[in-house]
């Protein structure tokens, strides 16, 4: 296999886990830097990958501890991976956009609305589990936009596993192989 077919597979594992229940490449880790330094994941879902662009979009509360780190950094990998296909990819992106888009919001069924509605930020803690309150009418919902700058990709077969790295060089996207 070429590295355009091997990069050409795993973005199309990125487009599948858009409307394929229960891909696994769904629910990746985004990995920030708070200011001091130390990296912070967490599980997202991911809610649109565009291949032409290279963008990811995720939904958060713009008051959550990623949002505070991207502020001050923009720079975060997403990671994902696939126990079936034995498929990592690691993506190095950069925070874009951050959009607090308030029409699709509400139009939000309340079930949804609840992620991005607690009316004490994400983070406070709770004297009693399950007493969360909420404001649907004053939501923090915000898409956050990456724009990839790097993929690695590291499928594990037999007899060799292969990891293939995709950078955007001169706004034109190289590949080579690495040794796994
Ligand atoms: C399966 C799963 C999916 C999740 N999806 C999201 C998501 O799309 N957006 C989000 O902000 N948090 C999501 N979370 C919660 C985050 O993992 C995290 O706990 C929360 O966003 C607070 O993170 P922060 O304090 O680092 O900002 C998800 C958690 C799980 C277990």
């Amino acid at each position: 296999m070429d590295l355009a077919s091997f990069f050409s597979k795993c973005e199309k594992a990125l487009v599948s886990s858009l409307t394929e229940k229960g891909h696994p490449f769904r629910y990746p880790v985004l990995a920030t830097t708070a200011k001091n330094h130390t990296p912070n994941m967490r599980t997202v879902v991911l809610r649109a990958y565009d291949a032409a662009e290279k963008t990811f979009c995720i939904y958060t509360d713009a008051r959550s501890q990623k949002v505070e780190e991207l502020d001050h950094n923009p720079s975060a990998k997403i990671l994902f991976y696939d126990p079936q296909q034995l498929l990592q990819l690691v993506v190095s992106v950069r925070l874009i956009f951050k959009i607090a888009d308030s029409d699709f919001y509400a139009q939000l069924p309340e079930k949804l609305k609840k992620d991005y509605a607690t009316v004490r930020a994400p983070g406070t803690p709770l004297e009693v589990a399950d007493t969360v309150e909420y404001d649907f009418d004053s939501g923090h919902f915000v898409k956050l936009i990456f724009e990839a700058e790097q993929f690695e990709c590291l499928k594990l077969q037999r007899p060799h596993h292969r990891k293939g790295q995709f950078s955007k060089v001169h706004q034109k996207w190289e590949g080579r192989w690495l040794i796994p």
